[in-house]
């Protein structure tokens, strides 16, 4: 069996934010997100994450990703360790992870694992130019580590030492739980340390072996908002090259923002300025231009996006968007559609080879095919209540600003004359116009002009 308990019950002072530490995003996901994913992609079998300040916030995004041990007051990260008391009885191994280290790869989670099998704990160290407040790996003269020390308790020369505990660590479960009982908080910070158990599993004979990062970056922590940005500076820029590598054109990579789950097929072109984030999908031959914000948005084959917001939704093939439109609350954009300036669409099925250019709302509809929304057409989708359907078939011409009174359904072939406000139903291949009928009243524009101009 392996297991992981991830450590994240910290506020995480040095953020001087209410949100908890590990709930602060890297590109485009929580922290702890990123260490969950690869712990799964290392094979870990169970995961329990220790929560503790602004647990609920944790357990609710993190809701069936894994199991949750709650650590109240948070007494230090070997007292963390041990709430996760729901693992206790399993064999096998047990990673533990600091919550704040969201670069952490499964490649390097298994060399961990690899190296536990024939050692009681492993701690992944790092050398590094700046040791800052880490703790520092003390060895023995034959090399082998021999304890850590904290920062805060650290003396002069112990605080020369540039190799660091990362934070990260692998262990015999057993011996883990056995011997966590053994952490005393006689320190600075009068807290429960978990990197006490070097001292204490050498003590016991056990064998302890630490084993140096090959990447320092992946294995960085995370205090503060400048270390966060470090992070994300990090991930992003491996995110993109792999992108690149798979023939993904970035135009300026340094400004093409692409979460971790993002997903592209092939000869697609990313303008600068853009975000892609949650599982969203480009298809192949598709053209981001800059300025875009799409989130969980599946764009199609050929399809070009300008300067727009895409939010849970779903775009077939070749349509163009944008620029600023907004496509949201799961709407359906069948193929070969037009959705231009100053368009929003809500949960909108838009229909095959249908048109909507400019400055329009479609909230609440099925819009059929062959369909032609004219400029500053409105679906009157709310009363201040409720939410209304409209439905307009295949073939329907709807003239520039009409209003479309929900609940209401506008027929095949029919046409809405401009300037209508449709409040009933339109049978198919009918004509409706709703519209005061125009006076024209002779000479009186001229009259009325020389009234408030003061002519003579
Ligand atoms: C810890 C290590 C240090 C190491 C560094 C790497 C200890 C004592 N020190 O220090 O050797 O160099 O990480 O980044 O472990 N946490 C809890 N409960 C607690 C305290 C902390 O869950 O009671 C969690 C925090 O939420 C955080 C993680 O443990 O995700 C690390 O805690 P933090 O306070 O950041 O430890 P460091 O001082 O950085
Ligand atoms: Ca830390």
């Amino acid at each position: 069996m392996k297991s992981a308990i991830l450590m994240a019950a910290g506020k995480g002072t040095r953020m001087h934010s209410d949100l908890p530490k590990v709930m602060h995003q890297v590109c485009g996901k929580p922290m702890i997100a990123h260490i969950i994913d690869q712990c799964k992609k290392a094979s870990v079998e169970r995961i329990v994450t220790v929560v503790g300040y602004g647990h609920e916030i944790i357990e609710e995004a993190m809701q069936g990703q894994c199991e949750f041990a709650l650590q109240m007051p948070q007494m230090g990260t070997g007292h963390a360790v041990m709430q996760a008391r729901q693992l206790e009885e399993e064999d096998g191994l047990t990673l533990v992870v600091n919550g704040d280290c969201p670069c952490i790869q499964s490649e390097t989670l298994e060399q961990l694992l690899k190296e536990c099998e024939s050692a009681d704990m492993v701690v992944l160290s790092a050398v590094v130019e700046d040791a800052r407040s880490y703790g520092r790996i003390v060895r023995k003269e034959d090399g082998t580590i021999d304890r850590i020390v904290e920062f805060k308790d650290a003396t002069d020369e112990e605080k020369a030492i540039r190799e660091i505990n990362t934070g990260i660590y692998c262990f015999n479960n057993k011996k883990l739980f056995k011997h966590l009982k053994d952490i005393e908080n006689n320190n600075a910070q009068k807290e429960y340390y978990i990197t006490d158990l070097v001292e204490i599993f050498n003590r016991n004979g056990l064998t302890v072996k630490a084993t140096i990062a090959k990447n320092n970056d992946e294995v960085a922590g995370v205090n503060d908002c400048y270390e966060l940005s470090l992070a994300d500076k990090w991930m992003r820029s491996r995110i993109n090259e792999k992108w690149m590598r798979e023939g993904v054109t970035f135009v300026n990579p340094d400004v093409t923002y692409v979460g971790s789950d993002v997903t592209f097929g092939h000869d697609v072109t990313l303008y600068p300025n853009i975000t892609l984030t949650g599982k969203t999908y480009i298809g192949d031959g598709s053209t981001i231009m800059p300025n875009c914000w799409l989130e969980n948005a599946v764009i199609g084959k050929n399809c070009t996006i300008d300067a727009s917001r895409i939010i849970d939704s779903e775009l077939k093939d070749e349509i163009t968007v944008g620029p600023f439109a907004h496509i949201r609350g799961h709407s359906l954009v069948e193929s070969k559609n037009r959705v231009g300036n100053f368009v929003e669409f809500k949960n909108n099925h838009m229909g095959y080879d249908s048109r909507c250019a400019h400055l329009t709302y479609l909230g609440d509809c099925e819009i059929g095919s062959h369909v032609n929304i004219g400029c500053g057409v409105v679906t009157v989708n709310y009363d201040g209540k409720n939410k209304w359907h409209t439905t307009v078939k295949d073939g329907a011409f709807i003239g520039s600003n009409s209003n479309l009174i929900a609940p209401v359904t506008v027929g095949e072939n029919s046409f809405v004359a401009c300037g209508s406000t449709i409040t009933d139903n339109v049978d198919d291949e009918d004509m409706a116009i709703a519209r005061a009928r125009q006076i024209n009243k002779e000479g009186y524009g001229k009259a009325y002009l020389d009234k408030v101009r003061g002519n003579k």
